[in-house]
């Protein structure tokens, strides 16, 4: 067993050590000048096989009230150690990110390289075609209504003046929706055209009425090139006292001139709808050729647009109007047929197919 006289003398060496070890560290530190430095500093100083941590083990060795002298300081100096080594690392961090904002201020990057593009969406091409008709007739004092695109037979032929087994009903392949009434008949359906909003509008106001309709139109329809089991189709209707033809065409003039340039000119020839009398087809003389003949217009010269007329007096009558004080026009028309004939698209089924190469170009 060691003689117990040799404890003083063991702990005032550690003591003495503990100093040594303090003042070296103290002075290393001094000439430190990076990262790596300092870790090495830390290891060596504060890490696992270093001085102080040798003597932290050994002070269990000694006497109690030694071990509380010595192990007090050798803790004390640790902790200054490691305080300092902390407070270095955080010192040397925001140099570092100074250094690296300062080289960005002083562009040291390449600000010619090409930025990554910023990939934007867009408006479908109906329906920024959908908003630019609204437009036009909006600034013509109409308001703009939506409808359901689920509607009853009710609204969508019978009101229109298109009875149940009128031949009539055969100008729209229409979805019925299996769903039965008391008698056992199907009421139901897709809507075939916009048209039914005509008869909602008229319900809920009074004239005047001024009012157009965009939506999504349905019909059981084998699709090709020009047909869609779905479309859209924009409306129209006016209706006051003292309203005439001379109304329709004005009105609709102005908006093919707005819609394919100034200078457009309009044919009107008739045509049948059961909910205006009379009907009319209203077609602009072809913007490719002038009227000339070309392949857009099938060498006629003139491009069919849309469908209109003055609305038949029992329509009014239908929904409660007086058609010996009330006349009004109503228009319809296709607005995939509107973009196709202004963008050159010959397929419809282009539309809805999305296909990006496609939809990007709009
Ligand atoms: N609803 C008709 C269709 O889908 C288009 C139409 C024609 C609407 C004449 C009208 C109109 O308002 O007056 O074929």
């Amino acid at each position: 067993m060691t003689p117990s006289y040799t404890w003083p003398i063991i702990a005032n060496d550690m003591l003495k050590k503990l100093e040594t070890i303090k003042a070296k560290a103290l002075d290393e530190l001094k000439h430190i000048a990076s990262v790596a430095e300092l870790e090495a500093w830390r290891v060596s100083h504060l890490g696992k096989k270093s001085e102080l941590t040798g003597i932290l083990r050994s002070v269990s060795t000694l006497s109690p009230d030694q071990r509380k002298a010595v192990g007090a300081f050798a803790n004390d100096v640790k902790g200054m150690l490691e305080m300092l080594y902390k407070e270095n690392l955080t010192a040397m961090k925001e140099q570092l990110y100074e250094g690296m904002e300062t080289a960005a201020k002083g562009e040291k990057f390449d600000i010619t390289l090409p930025g990554r593009p910023v990939s934007s969406g867009r408006l479908h091409p109906a329906t920024q075609m959908l908003r630019e008709v609204c437009d036009v007739f909006a600034s013509l004092g109409f308001q703009v209504a939506e409808g359901p695109e689920v509607e009853w037979e009710h609204y969508n032929f019978d009101t229109l003046n298109i009875p149940a087994d009128h031949p009539a009903r055969d100008m729209w392949d229409t979805f019925w929706i299996d769903h039965r009434n008391e008698k056992g008949e199907r009421h139901m359906l897709l809507r075939t055209h916009t048209s039914p909003m005509q008869i909602r509008v008229m319900e809920k106001t009074k004239p005047p009425v001024r009012v157009v309709v965009p939506g999504k139109c349905y019909r059981y329809e084998a699709t090709d090139a020009r047909h869609e089991a779905m479309f859209y189709q924009i409306e129209g209707l006016a209706v006051d006292e003292h309203i005439t033809f001379a109304d329709l065409k004005g009105t609709l003039y102005e908006f093919a001139r707005r819609m394919f340039g100034e200078e457009r000119r309009v044919r009107f020839r008739c045509d049948y709808f059961p909910f205006v009398e009379p009907g009319v087809e209203m077609a602009i003389d072809c913007f490719v050729c002038g009227g000339k003949g070309c392949r857009l217009c099938s060498d006629t010269g003139w491009i069919e647009i849309l469908g209109a007329g003055m609305v038949h007096p029992q329509v009014l009558r239908n929904v409660g109007y007086d058609p010996e004080k009330y006349t009004g026009y109503a228009f319809g028309m296709g607005v995939e047929r509107i973009s196709m004939l202004r963008y050159g698209i010959d397929d419809i089924r282009l539309f809805y197919s999305n296909d990006l190469r496609f939809l990007k170009q709009f």
